[in-house]
């Protein structure tokens, strides 16, 4: 499943990021409240269980999330979508892996991770900006696996249809959620037209 989540508010505020006027501080805010936008409705088919509840009243039956969220950013750009998630899911665990390109084969390879436990029974949120060639993604999504996890979702701000089509390909059981699809990429990688390097941009390096 794609989904592209097309709101006036995540559009304007992606604008602001595309810009290449606009400075670190106000890239990283508009991620932030992005990524809140997007939570809200990455989490729509949440399960849940009924559970009782005493109000002051009297009974009630009410819902509850039933399955443990862990959000898997891909660093390092991927921690800028990880606070306004957390600010919607404040229980949600937090899982890390870490991806360097091999410069001679141009495969993503593991340099670090570290996951909650329980991947087996949780939903796996992935989260990066920039869906580009779709490599890191694949290799991410092959790392929660390998360690157990069977409901996953990526979550990306912009994407191409190569990236697209990369995960589709590796992985059909993952849904994927993104602020914008854009047109292709250029002969360095990068998404056209973009945001520019999402890493630096969040974090002011160059
Ligand atoms: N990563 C980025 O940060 N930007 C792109 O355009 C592609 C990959």
């Amino acid at each position: 499943m794609l989904e592209v989540l097309n709101h006036p508010l995540i559009t304007h505020k992606l604008t602001q990021m595309r810009s290449k006027d606009t400075g670190t501080k106000d890239f990283r805010e508009n991620l932030d409240e992005i990524a809140e936008l997007m939570a809200y409705e990455v989490c729509r088919d949440l399960p849940t269980q009924p559970v009782d509840v005493e109000t002051p009243i009297g009974p009630c039956v009410g819902y509850e999330l039933s399955k443990e969220v862990v959000i898997v950013p891909i660093l390092r750009a991927g921690i800028g979508l990880l606070d306004g998630i957390r600010r919607l899911v404040p229980t949600a665990k937090v899982g890390f892996i870490g991806m360097y390109r091999d410069e001679k084969t141009l495969e993503p390879h593991e340099y670090f991770a570290k996951f909650p436990k329980d991947l087996d029974k949780s939903v796996v949120m992935i989260v990066d900006p920039m869906l580009a060639t779709g490599g890191s993604a694949v290799a991410a999504i092959d790392a929660v696996k390998k360690r157990g996890a069977n409901n996953i979702k990526l979550v990306c701000l912009v994407g191409v249809p190569e990236g697209v089509r990369a995960v589709q390909k590796a992985h059909p059981d993952v849904d994927i959620y993104l602020a914008a699809m854009d047109e292709k990429l250029n002969e360095n990688g990068y998404i056209v037209p973009g945001l520019g390097d999402a890493g630096d941009r969040i974090f002011g390096t160059k």
